[in-house]
């Protein structure tokens, strides 16, 4: 969604902007190829292989680039160390990059033979194995159920459970195996591979994804500029759910009182949301790239209202 993210981002020479999850770079580069000498752009990631790659991609650029490797909920301390107050655009492209799920040594995907790790960050631990061995049922059962939208948590829990006492469930082959087990055959042969909401639970609790981006959105507009805008792409409905309640608190029109007042109409939050219908991939994107179908876009802009 590079011209989606562009439009509502809107990145302008000069000015300072934030690739909060910067990946491999693709959103960065189309961010500095339009600021200009003057423009600073500071990445983070999480993953130290990310950065790597990013600070050799954009080395080469007119404006000023830096990756750090942090958390995008950390931005507020990232921005304290360089000084920064407030800066012109924050982007988020939350969830994993192609690199990463399509190495099988990250352990992220079922369908490559792996460790069963899934930390984006390798230095955090526990990784998605050493999780599901002191995990008990009840905790397997409700990450499924609450990350995964899993309906047979509670059979895959078991089976866990079971199978982890005959032996450490350590690669990503073991874990899509057990999951397998707990499906009737007719619903083996479906588009979607039975093991794909068990493996985004596992990673969205190994990498605290959903708490991550909470705390992100508890603060991020202190960290704009008046016109700054935010621009927040997810990928599935918990993310997007979080996104979208937290955009809609921010404007101010959710407070209890205010919103009964015949004023309501003139009630102005610390943000205004530039997105009122949620923005999806074109179906020309969908068919060159199917991993873009799920996304879906949010951007808001700050505006005078303190906050
Ligand atoms: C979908 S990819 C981003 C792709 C990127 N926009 C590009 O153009 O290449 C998501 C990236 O976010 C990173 N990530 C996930 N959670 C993060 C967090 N809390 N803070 C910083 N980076 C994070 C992942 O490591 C991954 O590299």
């Amino acid at each position: 969604m590079v011209p989606e993210v562009l439009e509502y981002l809107n990145p302008e020479p000069g000015g300072t902007w934030i690739d909060g999850t910067s990946g491999y770079g693709g959103h960065c580069f189309e961010i500095a190829c339009r600021i200009g000498d003057e423009g600073r752009l500071i990445g983070l990631d999480v993953d130290p292989d990310a950065i790597d790659f990013c600070r050799k991609r954009l080395d080469r650029f007119p404006c000023r680039t830096e990756f750090v490797q942090a958390g995008y909920e950390d931005l507020g301390s990232v921005l304290a160390e360089k000084g920064i107050d407030r800066v012109d655009g924050i982007l988020l492209d939350l969830g994993i990059s192609s690199a990463q799920v399509d190495r099988g040594g990250r352990g992220f995907s079922f369908r490559l033979e792996g460790p069963l790790d899934m930390r984006m960050d390798p230095e955090r631990s526990p990784d998605a194995a050493e999780w599901l061995a002191q995990a008990d049922l009840k905790e397997i059962r409700t990450a499924l159920l609450k990350y995964g939208e899993e309906k047979r948590a509670h059979a895959i829990a078991k089976a866990i459970v079971r199978e982890r006492e005959m032996a450490a469930i350590d690669t990503t082959a073991r874990l899509a195996d057990i999951v397998l087990t707990c499906f009737p055959d007719r619903n083996r042969a479906g588009k979607v591979h039975p093991a794909t909401r068990t493996f985004q639970a596992l990673r969205i609790v190994v990498n605290n994804e959903l708490e991550r981006l909470e705390t992100f959105l508890s603060f991020f507009p202190e960290r704009l500029k008046t016109k700054g805008r935010a621009v927040v792409l997810s990928y599935h409905s918990l993310e997007d759910r979080l996104v979208k309640n937290a955009f809609r608190n921010w404007t101010g029109k959710m407070d209890p009182v205010l919103s009964k007042l015949p004023i309501r109409g003139e009630i102005e939050g610390p943000i205004k949301i530039l997105t009122r219908q949620v923005v999806r991939p074109s179906e020309d994107e969908c068919s060159t790239n199917p991993r873009a179908r799920s996304a879906k876009l949010r951007a808001v802009e700050r505006t005078e209202k303190p906050l």
